[in-house]
């Protein structure tokens, strides 16, 4: 009697989420969700709990692994997020960084020429090395399907925080910066590039196999903006990954960037554009899959509602994109009080239907 064929071990590219992010067309779609490892889960409290501050919690690998591996030992997850904060890049340049209880991240302003040129791209490397070894950890610890993503904020919504000093609104003092002072604001734009590239790469030699680069306050940006803002400085990333030798699939994230999603994709040279949960279906099956594999779009509040009106969401996102490369995920990230039921339900819907 012979054995049945055993899958190929070494294809490693076989995983479901590296398939849907080369576009192509899959009877369920791999899943993770924005956030997965968080407040939510009692466990990551608990683990939270023993660190003695936010940024140490991301720079203790021990702990950031566990955070990471948290999530998938409930759920049938495609993906594994490495547990980090967008917030790391400009506190490795310089910029001093807290997470107040119930305020959330403080950051020392970047408002002008000269706190610009106090930043340095030169300590990168070494302030974040612990994120490196996070990644080496985790991947060990990755069995089957589930891949391994990496990822950075992009260079304008980390600038809203440091020139903000604070998360904002509307982003009105990023705003304002970058009209009153076009030059400084260019300047800062080209040093969070190179710090962000160079952050991807080496979490993608420590065994990434996605990257995704999230711009979380794409929206609101005049057309000139957007281009300055978020095209240019995306392209740039996406150049310079692609000029030190890694060629694992990038995902772009311009959150609320709506019509301007098509120009987002064709000129940043992402792999794929992940949606926020206002991109109409229709449209995006249209206009947006076609150029790039997609990911999303479940509203994160209809995970908090549950019940029907999540299943049927659920069923036509899953629908609508079902033609071609899809990764299933939320418009936004799970929120602290969504109840852990619902989010097993998500993950067992979209997996087996
Ligand atoms: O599970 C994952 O998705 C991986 C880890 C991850 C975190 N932050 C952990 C985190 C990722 C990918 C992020 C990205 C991030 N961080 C973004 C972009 C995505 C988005 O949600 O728009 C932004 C804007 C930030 C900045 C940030 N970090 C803020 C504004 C806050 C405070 C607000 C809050 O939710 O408390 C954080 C803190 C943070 N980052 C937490 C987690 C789990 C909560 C902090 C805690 O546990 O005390």
């Amino acid at each position: 009697m012979s054995d049945p064929p055993m899958p190929d071990p070494l294809i490693s590219s076989d995983k479901s989420i590296l398939k849907a992010l080369r576009g192509e067309a899959q009877a369920r779609p791999p899943i993770w969700v924005m956030r997965q490892a968080g407040r939510y889960l009692p466990e990551y409290r608990e683990l939270r709990q023993r660190a003695p501050d936010f940024v140490s919690f991301c720079l203790t690998p021990e702990m950031a692994a566990e955070a990471t591996l948290q999530p998938l030992r409930r759920f049938e997850l495609s993906a594994a997020i490495l547990f980090a904060d967008i917030l790391l890049i400009p506190m490795a340049m310089g910029c001093d960084l807290r997470f107040v209880k119930g305020e959330g991240p403080k950051l020392s302003p970047v408002r002008d020429r000269a706190s610009v040129d106090a930043l340095t791209t030169d300590t990168v490397s070494r302030t974040l090395a612990p994120v490196t070894e996070t990644v080496a950890r985790v991947k060990e610890q990755l069995e089957g399907d589930v891949a391994l993503i990496g990822f950075a904020g992009a260079p304008w919504t980390v600038a809203t925080y440091m020139i903000e000093g604070e998360g904002s609104r509307d982003q009105w003092a990023a705003r304002v910066f970058a009209y009153e002072d076009p030059e400084s604001f260019g300047r800062l734009m080209t040093m969070l590039s190179a710090a962000t590239a160079e952050y991807l790469v080496m979490q993608a030699e420590a065994g990434a196999e996605v990257l995704k680069i999230f711009d979380s306050w794409a929206s609101g940006l005049t057309e000139d903006l957007f281009q300055r803002a978020v095209i240019e400085p995306t392209a740039d990333i996406v150049r310079q990954v692609r000029a030190a030798g890694v060629d694992v699939p990038i995902i772009g994230f311009p959150r609320g960037a709506g019509p301007a999603i098509p120009r987002y994709v064709r000129e940043t040279g992402v792999t794929a554009v992940a949606l926020d949960q206002s991109v109409p279906l229709n449209w995006a099956r249209e206009n947006v899959q076609p150029l790039a594999p997609v990911q999303g779009n479940l509203d994160n509040a209809l995970l908090r509602a549950g019940g029907p009106a999540m299943d049927a969401a659920i069923d036509a996102i899953v629908e609508a994109f079902a033609g071609g490369g899809h990764v299933f995920n939320l418009g936004h990230g799970i929120t602290p009080e969504t109840p852990i039921e619902n989010m097993a339900r998500l993950v067992n819907r979209v997996r087996h239907g």
